[in-house]
């Protein structure tokens, strides 16, 4: 498998354009999804270094931390909780320009301005959340989102 990923400069396009098919090869080289999960939250902190990009797993009733770059972060979500909770609970990507202004948000880290979450599922259940948090405010938006979703497509 390739042990590298080559980052580009450039429009956020251009540097999601670049990096999905090496992220999708990279990916199906690998059956083991807490394996894949660790390398593309790598590939991402490598690529766009946001402040955290880290896997949320459902077991039982709770998302519990799983692969992640960045600071330490919380360990444990409840269903319907925070912006994980909350698209774990609809199914649903979350993009959040400010997380001060959404209602019940965890703050890991006082330093995060602006969040995406997108659920991973299968089966039609979500078994994980991707969250990724950024220092700046209005940092996601549609294209990262469609992208994102994306790759967890090949997960
Ligand atoms: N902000 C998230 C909690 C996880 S941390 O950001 C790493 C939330 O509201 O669910």
């Amino acid at each position: 498998m390739s042990e590298s990923i080559q980052i580009i400069s450039g429009t956020k396009q251009e540097q999601y354009h670049h990096l999905f098919p090496q992220i999708k090869s990279l990916l199906e080289a690998e059956t083991d999804l807490i394996a894949n999960m660790a390398n593309l939250c790598a590939v991402l902190k490598e690529q766009f270094d946001w402040l955290w990009i880290g896997f949320y797993i459902v077991k039982d009733d709770q998302l519990v931390l799983g692969p992640f770059q960045g600071p330490i972060a919380c360990t444990r979500i409840n269903y319907n909780k925070g912006v994980c909770g909350a698209s774990w609970a609809n199914k649903k990507s979350i993009i959040v320009p400010d997380v001060d202004l959404f209602p019940g948000h965890i703050a890991c880290s006082s330093l995060s301005k602006s969040e995406i979450v997108i659920p991973l599922i299968k089966e039609n259940h979500v078994i994980a959340v991707l969250d990724i948090d950024s220092k700046d405010l209005n940092t996601f938006n549609k294209m990262d989102q469609e992208y994102l979703e994306q790759m967890l497509e090949c997960l």
